[in-house]
């Protein structure tokens, strides 16, 4: 029988490209997107759209009875530029929600909560190269303090009421579809419409900041590749992915290998401190050993896709 999907936050940057994956593999109405706002067209086209609030803990239950929803992917959350200008609005988004998230998976006994978590659930106490999946985790941004209790929340829920959580922590996500929404990765996807439309960006961190990336088919591959994993073989609940890390510097350098009067500046502002705390490259092998997990983009494949998806896309030649 066909598993019924419902993701939250689903016009976000991962989320769009998710549920038109998700769709294409398990059939438009199986799949319900949902969200706070109007939806963009993409959302709407193969598939069910519908209004969700998830602080609206009766309209979750209601929508996961009424849809006969097997597996929820919890994708709604506020990240960590918008979060730490927010931190209440990031706190009751993030923790309140998932709460509710995983309140509900218990109560109907769903098959399957996924919650995405983060890089930003490591912090400045943590070994910042090849970061190991089980280490030490003190953020000191909100965003990655919910992300923390994200992931123990889930793995708690798990051990005391067999819920079937799962959750991969992110690096930045690269994209060509939607825009990123208030993350502190976000330069790297700014980067590439204004090379091609101005031949210029000024950056918001520092040319040396290094950290874990992925490409967004990547990403998508990973998050359904984790999804479908067969329990029996997964020891942990939480893991790390990524495909490469790069400072901005080296993104320039790889884009002035296609645009070469493509310029980069710098101006550092507040995410400068954000990105510092975190990881800048992480180990993923525990998920390589327990779902097989393997990037196909690396740092140029994915700088030649990105070029000739957004030129397609905004009419520009390059
Ligand atoms: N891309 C996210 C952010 O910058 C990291 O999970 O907030």
């Amino acid at each position: 029988m066909t598993k019924r999907i419902l993701v939250t936050g689903s016009y976000g940057q991962i989320g769009t490209e998710l549920v038109g994956e998700l769709r294409k593999r398990y059939g438009g109405e199986n799949v319900i997107a949902t969200g706070r706002k109007k939806p963009p067209e993409i959302l709407t086209r193969d598939g069910p759209y519908y209004r969700l609030d998830i602080l609206d803990e009766n309209q979750l239950h209601t929508m996961l009875v009424d849809y006969d929803i097997d597996i929820i992917i919890h994708n709604a959350s506020v990240l960590s530029a918008v979060g730490e200008k927010n931190p209440q609005l990031a706190y009751r988004t993030n923790v309140q929600g998932t709460y509710n998230v995983m309140e509900a998976v218990r109560i109907l006994g769903l098959e399957q909560a996924l919650v995405p978590s983060s890089i930003a659930a490591f912090g400045p106490s943590t070994p910042r190269d090849n970061t190991p999946n089980d280490v030490i985790m003190r953020p000191t941004s909100m965003y990655g303090v919910t992300k923390v209790f994200v992931e123990l929340f889930g793995e708690y829920y798990n051990l005391r009421y067999g819920v079937n959580f799962r959750s991969l922590r992110y690096p930045g996500v690269i994209s060509s579809e939607a825009l990123p929404g208030g993350g502190t990765t976000d330069y790297a996807v700014e980067i590439f419409y204004e090379a091609l439309k101005n031949k210029k960006y000024t950056c918001f961190l520092g040319p040396d900041t290094r950290l874990p990336m992925m490409y967004m088919p990547d990403c998508i591959k990973s998050t359904i590749d984790l999804m479908e994993a067969d329990d029996s073989r997964l020891k942990h609940r939480t893991f790390n992915v990524t495909a490469f890390s790069f400072t901005p510097a080296e993104l320039a350098e790889e884009i002035k290998k296609h645009i070469p009067e493509f310029e980069i500046a710098y101006e550092p502002d507040f995410r400068q401190k954000i990105a510092e705390s975190w990881p800048m490259s992480i180990d993923d092998s525990v998920a390589r050993e327990e779902w097989d997990w393997k990037p196909d983009y690396d740092l140029a494949g994915m700088v030649k896709d990105m070029l000739e998806k957004l030129s397609k896309r905004l009419g520009i030649v390059y």
